[in-house]
């Protein structure tokens, strides 16, 4: 069957409709003709993939990956960079919009190299196969070269000996150091910061943009603050780059290996300003008040009611919100938007060649 695509999901798949059905197509264009498979059929959708392209979009490149709708990794290796940029811009813009209920323009998207800025990958091993599970599948497909990891991690894939069944290997944002399951930890940098990382813990994958962020995290800390609560902090990353811009930080995160880590990048960065507690967020929040800043970067699902709920009550002055799901930071944007303006929004593409779109909010107490 032959169908013109409308538009790009936020998945990044086309949308056409078929018999009033919307139906999602995979790896398709705006403007392109092309002839599809449906895959899956329910009473309101249809999902369908690509068999062959009639008229292709001028946005569309040549896949330069092997693994492509293999792995299941990527999802717009068929778009030109610059068009992908544009589409996470968008995508951002329309669903503070619609979910929302948010009419801000927001900000152009920060973006960097589109390949080799991954520090961090996990393959899986069976017999004597290094690789990725096959998209939607437990099968392992071999790996030689992926290319979104730091080089330094492509060159030593085929050095990896090791028994275990999962392999997760780091390497440092310089590039001079690698990490290969247990064997060794790594020190890494932001700017002028040292951070030391462990297998388990927690840190941003985008060796060249993480940089930019927590740069636009310390532009927009507008004044010097007293206290600044750092929520879901990690391995303290956050608040040790902006441990100079206020008087005191608190850092909260519920995994053990990540507030072990923070507890050490405090002594290596000689910073005696900050706290960390291990523990929920949402367990912890209501024991603070008096605070002026609060930083949240919450994972995907974004913040739960709770702490919503504890946000609007302790009203510090201004809110820094670091989000990679805009679906969720829109939710959470439409309650907090009671109390606080909605200052600025930037999109920051942490994860080019895929649909994910990292940005960061400053929400300013009315
Ligand atoms: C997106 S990461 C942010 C880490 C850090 N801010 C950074 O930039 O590296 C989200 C963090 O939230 C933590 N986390 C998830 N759910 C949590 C909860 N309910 N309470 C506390 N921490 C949580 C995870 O351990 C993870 O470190």
């Amino acid at each position: 069957m032959k169908v013109t695509i409308e538009k790009l999901d936020n998945f990044g798949r086309g949308i056409t409709h078929i018999n009033n059905k919307i139906c999602f197509v995979d790896n398709a264009l705006p403007g392109e003709v092309v002839e599809i498979e449906i895959t899956k059929e329910k009473s309101k959708l249809i999902e369908a993939k690509t068999i062959s392209i009639t008229h292709p979009s001028k946005d569309r490149i040549e896949v330069d990956c092997p693994y492509y709708n293999v792995c299941g990794g990527c999802s717009l290796r068929h778009l030109r960079y610059d068009k992908e940029n544009e589409f996470k811009e968008r995508k951002v813009q329309e669903l503070l919009k619609h979910i929302g209920k948010l009419d801000i323009k927001v900000n152009k998207i920060i973006s960097g190299p589109e390949n080799n800025y991954r520090n961090k990958v996990t393959f899986h091993k069976s017999k004597n196969m290094i690789g990725y599970y096959q998209k939607g599948t437990r099968n392992i497909i071999s790996i030689d070269n992926c290319l979104l990891l730091d080089n330094v991690i492509n060159d030593n894939i085929k050095n990896i000996n090791s028994d275990s069944y999962e392999i997760i290997i780091r390497s440092s944002n310089d590039g001079n150091s690698l990490l290969i399951n247990d064997i060794d930890s790594i020190i890494t940098n932001i700017g002028d910061k040292k951070y030391y990382l462990s297998k388990d813990s927690f840190f941003q994958v985008n060796k060249y943009l993480t940089k930019d962020l927590y740069d636009l995290v310390r532009k927009s800390i507008n004044k010097p603050y007293k206290t600044c609560l750092d929520l879901y902090c990690g391995t303290g990353s956050i608040g040790i780059y902006i441990s100079d811009l206020v008087d005191n930080v608190v850092g909260i995160d519920n995994n053990k290996s990540n507030i072990e880590d923070a507890e050490n990048n405090i002594k290596l960065n000689s910073i005696n300003n900050i706290k960390f507690i291990c523990d929920n967020v949402e367990d912890k929040i209501d024991s603070f008040n008096n605070i002026d800043l609060i930083i949240v970067d919450p994972p995907r699902s974004g913040l739960d009611n709770k702490t919503k709920e504890y946000l609007l009550d302790i009203n510090p002055e201004r809110i820094i919100y670091i989000s990679c799901d805009p679906a969720t930071l829109a939710r959470d944007l439409k309650e907090l938007k009671t109390n606080y303006n909605i200052l600025e929004v930037t999109p920051v593409n942490m994860f080019p060649r895929t649909y994910h779109c990292e940005s960061i909010t400053v929400l300013e107490r009315k």
